[in-house]
């Protein structure tokens, strides 16, 4: 009932075969991605909080050559985006003082030429590649993080060795999103699809770029993965405004970011009769942050009972204080938490469509998905994911 995980040596294969297809020779370099859910700490990232994702087994893979002369050609074997699935990508002048790629082209393209851009070290010789990735396109697990990293990756396997360290690496796929995409992302994707380790979630402290991995890997608990399949409009411009006003709070309130401040500070708000929207946007990080270390300390003792509970309180700030769910992921969370044995669900990623994450007992995981089913008007897909290791090259 659930998607079937298609194992990474077999996209490997099919993206060996349309390299083959489409520019009749063997590619020799191969590299994934993984694509991230979110158990915990929403809208956090960029309030230099804590955040709590792991890696999925859902990847995006490149294969691709080194070839003469500076413009580079890719392919995506994604045939939902925009315009044309193969891009032409000249490369940065060598000598020019600023490296810039020229933006155009197809708009998923523009992901590839941000991390081209970003790169830290020598430019990048010019490439042949094809991408292609079992994360869906748009849905809220970060398609977008993951071909940015797998570039990155894939440059570095171009380039040769160097010693920069991930999280460097994470913040030029950071900017080449803001810069590029136009999308002024936090660091969690990029992070933890640098970073994610095989059976761990990964707690982040994204005020110093610091983590710790937490061990989750007891058979009897299940991560379900629900996508809504609706991507409401909203998403693009609710985002940076979220974004805003949580500035506004922390200057308000005299604090860098809202990581310094607490609920007395909410009060101090309301005191001010400030913007409804500034309390209640503050209010949720506020409880967010503090909610996601209790829930490491929750995974760590392995009480995922209050794990569970804390996924609940989450959606429930996120949807009224913060005000980026929508009526189809407060469905799918209603939906998952009738069923006895389902511990939390709640909404993931940015919001306004895309998926919900249940922590669910690998026992009811059939009675969920069929729950889900009767009750959801939409057409959902699940995932049941483990923890997944992070970026890397792929050896053959
Ligand atoms: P997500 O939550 O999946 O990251 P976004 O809307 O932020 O959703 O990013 C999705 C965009 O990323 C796509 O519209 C496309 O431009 C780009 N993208 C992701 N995966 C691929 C791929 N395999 N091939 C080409 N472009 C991709
Ligand atoms: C994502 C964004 C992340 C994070 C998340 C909300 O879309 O890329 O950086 O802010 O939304 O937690």
């Amino acid at each position: 009932m659930a998607e079937e995980i298609v194992p990474i040596s077999v996209l490997v294969q099919e993206a060996r075969d349309v390299f083959r297809n489409e520019f009749q020779e063997e590619p020799d370099i191969a590299v994934f991605a993984p694509g991230r859910v979110n158990l915990i700490g929403e809208h956090t990232d960029y309030n230099d909080g804590f955040v709590m994702p792991m890696a999925l087994p859902l990847v995006t893979v490149i294969v691709g050559k080194k070839i003469e002369g500076d413009e580079s050609i890719i392919f995506t074997t994604n045939t939902g985006v925009d315009t044309s699935q193969r891009a032409t990508i000249e490369m940065p002048n060598k000598n020019a003082l600023i490296r810039a790629i020229t933006p155009g082209g197809p708009k998923w393209s523009m992901y590839v030429k941000g991390v081209i851009a970003n790169y830290i070290g020598d430019i990048p010789p010019a490439f042949k590649a094809v991408v292609h990735s079992s994360v869906p396109t748009g849905g809220g697990l970060s398609s977008s993080a993951s071909i940015e990293v797998a570039t990155y990756i894939f440059l570095d396997e171009l380039t040769g060795p160097n010693s920069i360290m991930p999280t460097d690496k994470a913040l030029a796929c950071q900017k080449a999103e803001h810069d590029y995409a136009g999308m002024p992302c936090g660091i969690m994707d990029q992070f933890i699809s640098l970073m994610g380790k095989k059976n761990h979630a990964l707690l982040i402290d994204c005020r110093n770029l610091t983590s710790s991995l937490i061990p989750l890997s007891d058979s009897n608990i299940v991560v379900l993965i629900t996508n809504s399949n609706v991507k409401h409009e909203l998403t693009g411009s609710e985002y940076p405004t979220r974004r805003k006003q949580c500035q506004q709070a922390a200057l308000i309130m005299k604090k860098v970011s809202l990581r310094d401040a607490t609920l007395e500070d909410v009060n101090y708000l309301k005191s001010i009769n400030a913007d409804e929207d500034i309390v209640k946007r503050a209010r949720h990080v506020i409880t967010e942050i503090q909610r996601t270390s209790e829930a490491a300390q929750a995974l760590k003792q392995m009480n995922f009972r209050r794990f569970g509970q804390l996924m609940v309180e989450s959606h429930q700030s996120l949807r009224d204080d913060y005000d980026v769910s929508c009526p189809e992921l407060d469905a799918l969370v209603e939906a998952a938490l009738e069923v006895e044995g389902v511990l939390g669900s709640r909404m993931t990623g940015g919001g306004f469509g895309g998926c919900t994450v249940s922590l669910v007992y690998a026992h009811v995981i059939d009675k969920v998905i069929g729950n889900i089913k009767k009750k959801y008007k939409g057409s959902p897909t699940f995932y049941i994911c483990t923890p997944s290791d992070g970026a890397g090259k792929i050896n053959e």
